[in-house]
């Protein structure tokens, strides 16, 4: 039997705090509601004490949303717990996500306290949301870089106190994989109750490492992971759905499923872009413009012959119609001869592709790319010759 991972999404909170990427509410009801298309558990749908904007988009995603788990967030305070709960009336199925920082720097600089006292408040903190709602999760903030015996007591008293999930960011984006993975086997391990909740990843991209580090702590036993749609998110952002998705689809070995049905990951991602404004880098895994192109002559020849030679997923797995050969300076005969007959030009003659193929070489060094028309001027104009 295989094991199920929950993909709890923060687009709508931790992706749509950065700068130029807010939305207006009807944008974040499409968004949740795009969410709920692609298979999400849970929705993580603002910070309702923050704003007035924020409290009324979490009650109107609550209204619009069915299945997944609508979840707001609040710091270890209780008019935040009160409000979050005030926000949720709505939702059919509800969760209040509190925590504070645990970090020796949070502890002392943030709040001037104590490892002692922060323990205290976290717990006071989950047995308050628990009186609204069954399902509370905690984040310890800077997990990261908090001591793991430390964060181990922590972890038990927020379970004991009623924590369903226990959310470990690496707020900092700091860890290497391998630490990451080791702070969660160590919890595993040392935590009395721990199976008694679910361990959850939250990791951010300061170093690039996001992904490896949530796939890390997946494989040391995490059941929930925290990511967004195309990675966005505060400073070099959140771990990727679709990366984790597609991981996960792609290693079937692993035997861990998720909900999310990977066919929606395209136009999730690109409903996301526009309306966020915040265009995805063309060399994005999974979701970037170049993901699934071609351009050098070796590999198009290859895919050509047997598209499993250089594509590790098929394009249409994440939503797109088929991978794209890009007619560069680069291509060879056989990508020119492919597109004619994409094209409707069928050349038979080899002398014939030739010609036309150093006419191709000529342009191709002049654009960067050639296009469809471009290439069919220049067939035109060769089989005009030759006849
Ligand atoms: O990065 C972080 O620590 C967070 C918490 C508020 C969950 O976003
Ligand atoms: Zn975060």
């Amino acid at each position: 039997m295989s094991e199920r991972l929950f993909i709890f999404d923060t687009t709508l909170r931790d992706g749509e705090q950065v700068p130029g990427c807010q939305l207006n509410t009807v944008e974040k009801i499409q968004v949740a509601k795009q969410l709920e298309q692609l298979g999400v558990d849970v929705i993580e749908a603002g910070f309702p004490v923050s704003s007035p904007g924020d409290f009324n988009s979490v009650i109107e995603i609550s209204k619009a949303v069915t299945w997944p788990v609508i979840c707001a967030l609040t710091r270890a305070v209780e008019k935040d717990i009160d409000v979050a709960a005030e926000s949720l009336k709505y939702a059919r199925h509800k969760r209040i996500h509190t925590g504070i920082g645990t970090s020796d720097s949070h502890i002392k600089y943030k709040f001037g306290s104590t490892r002692e006292e922060i323990i205290e408040r976290a717990v006071a903190a989950v047995r308050y949301a628990k009186r609204y709602v069954e399902d509370v999760e905690f984040y310890a903030e800077d997990a990261g870089r908090t001591d793991n015996e430390y964060l181990a007591r922590v972890v038990e008293a927020v379970i004991k106190a009623g924590a369903t999930v226990v959310n470990i960011p690496d707020t900092t984006g700091y860890c290497l994989p391998s630490e990451y993975g080791e702070k969660i086997k160590f919890l595993m391990e040392n935590v009395n109750g721990i199976h008694n909740a679910v361990i959850s990843t939250h990791c951010h991209n300061d170093l690039g490492m996001a992904t490896a580090n949530t796939f890390s702590g997946v494989m040391s036993g995490a059941r929930q992971v925290e990511v967004t749609v195309n990675g966005i998110g505060e400073r070099a952002g959140n771990t990727s759905l679709e990366e984790i998705a597609m991981i996960l689809h792609c290693h079937k070995g692993l035997d861990i499923d998720t909900n999310i049905n990977t066919q929606m990951i395209f136009p999730t991602s690109r409903m996301v872009a526009s309306l966020m404004n915040m265009p995805v880098q063309p060399n994005k895994a999974i979701v970037g413009r170049n993901a699934f192109a071609h351009s050098s002559g070796i590999h198009q020849d290859g895919v050509l012959k047997n598209a499993g030679t250089y594509e590790i997923m098929n394009p249409k797995d994440v939503g797109l119609d088929d991978s794209s050969i890009v007619l560069t300076a680069r291509s060879g005969r056989a990508a020119l001869k492919y597109r004619l007959g994409v094209l409707g030009v069928k050349i038979d003659d080899e002398d014939k592709v030739d010609k036309i193929y150093q006419k191709f070489l000529r342009l191709a060094d002049q654009k960067k790319k050639v296009t469809d028309d471009d290439i069919l001027m220049l067939a035109g104009a060769d089989t005009a010759e030759g006849r």
